[in-house]
């Protein structure tokens, strides 16, 4: 009974619903906010890690879809469409089978996490792999939606930010007050414009004090806000934020000069680092994407511009689970031992 009910009855005057909305939820939000020993002593600082991979679908998407499947049931749809790099579709995918609607996914061909795919395949999503990269399935989706009877739920539907937003709520209801500073991956750059929107909120009503810093980081073979253009062939490993011609771009620069904040960006080895590092020290198993955040803090505070004694949230954004090829990589093999004590502790350097 004490149960979480999902960000909008917890939100529910905060967000654009009504009495009658029929709500669809999988009980997400409410998502740990971890303590980063080990980040917070190479910093200074008090940092803490916004675990989103423990939503129901694992990722912080989960947020977004709530509100947007509830917004599209409200309005009778029977089918939504998304462009996704995996995260979305899983997630829409399973929202739509809650709310007994057809769910059809764009993906670029070959550059989704195999967990992703799998997600959308398990919850009966329509796939469509696209010959081109996600900014080329978004268009698509755009088109189909505009043109055929099916609802758009990327998060250019605005309802997705709203829902979104909690996330921000969550982590002031939880310190007191909003952080110094906000660290964020950015991809399409919907995430840290729907942060943004809810810690001005809470400052506006005066439930927070202050808003943070925001700070954002893309990866470097994608990184069109921090190159100010276009990225036509964006590459990363993180193929989570892939995304060469983010569709909240302008949102996401009001987000970093409104807050005083920055966008920067890290390269795929200073994100496999800063995963390996978040996994073998701090217990947080994340996707390469999420990484980018710890990634960008770490370099911010090589950069020298991240001063001791203040309090910094980064956002780790999906599971690790989603992409195990990245953990298998690169480790060693486990050794094979036979049923026998002696043998396997001295493999276990016991004996
Ligand atoms: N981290 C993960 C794990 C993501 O899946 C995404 C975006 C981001 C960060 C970036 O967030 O786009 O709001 O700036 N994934 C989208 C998807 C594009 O299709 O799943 P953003």
């Amino acid at each position: 009974t004490h149960q979480w009910r999902g960000i909008i009855e917890e939100y529910r005057d905060r967000l654009p619903v009504s009495d009658t909305t029929p709500v669809v939820t999988l009980r997400e939000g409410g998502t740990p906010l971890v303590p980063a020993q080990v980040l917070s002593e190479r910093t200074g600082c008090e940092v803490h890690l916004k675990v989103e991979g423990a939503n129901p679908t694992g990722s912080f998407k989960d947020r977004g879809m709530t509100m947007a499947i509830t917004k599209a049931k409200e309005e009778g749809a029977k089918a939504v469409i998304c462009a996704s790099t995996g995260n979305t579709s899983a997630s829409a995918a399973a929202y739509a089978v809650r709310a007994g609607m057809v769910s059809a996914v764009l993906v670029p061909q070959g550059k989704i996490a195999l967990g992703k795919m799998g997600q959308a395949l398990v919850h009966g999503a329509k796939i469509l792999q696209v010959d081109g990269n996600f900014d080329d399935c978004l268009t698509l989706a755009r088109d189909l939606s505009d043109n055929y009877p099916v609802a758009l739920v990327n998060s250019v539907n605005p309802v997705r930010i709203e829902g979104q937003k909690t996330a921000s709520f969550e982590i002031v209801d939880m310190l007191g007050d909003a952080p110094d500073i906000h660290v964020l991956p950015v991809g399409n750059a919907g995430n840290i414009t729907a942060y943004w929107k809810g810690y001005t909120e809470y400052a506006a009503d005066g439930i927070a004090k202050r808003t943070p810093r925001m700070w954002g980081f893309q990866a470097s073979g994608s990184a069109p806000i921090v190159r100010g253009e276009v990225v036509k062939d964006p590459s990363t490993i993180a193929t989570a934020i892939r995304i060469g011609n983010p569709a909240s771009w302008q949102y996401a620069l009001a987000a970093r000069d409104e807050s005083g904040g920055f966008i920067d960006e890290v390269t795929d080895r200073e994100i496999l680092r800063a995963y390996r590092l978040l996994a073998a020290q701090e217990g947080v198993f994340v996707e390469p994407a999420s990484a980018a955040s710890v990634a960008g803090l770490l370099k911010a505070a090589e950069q020298g511009k991240v001063d001791p004694g203040q309090t910094i949230v980064c956002t780790v954004t999906g599971n690790g689970l989603k992409d195990p090829d990245w953990a298998v990589a690169g480790a060693p093999q486990p050794v094979t031992v036979p049923v026998d004590a002696a043998t396997a502790a001295e493999r276990l350097g016991l004996a």
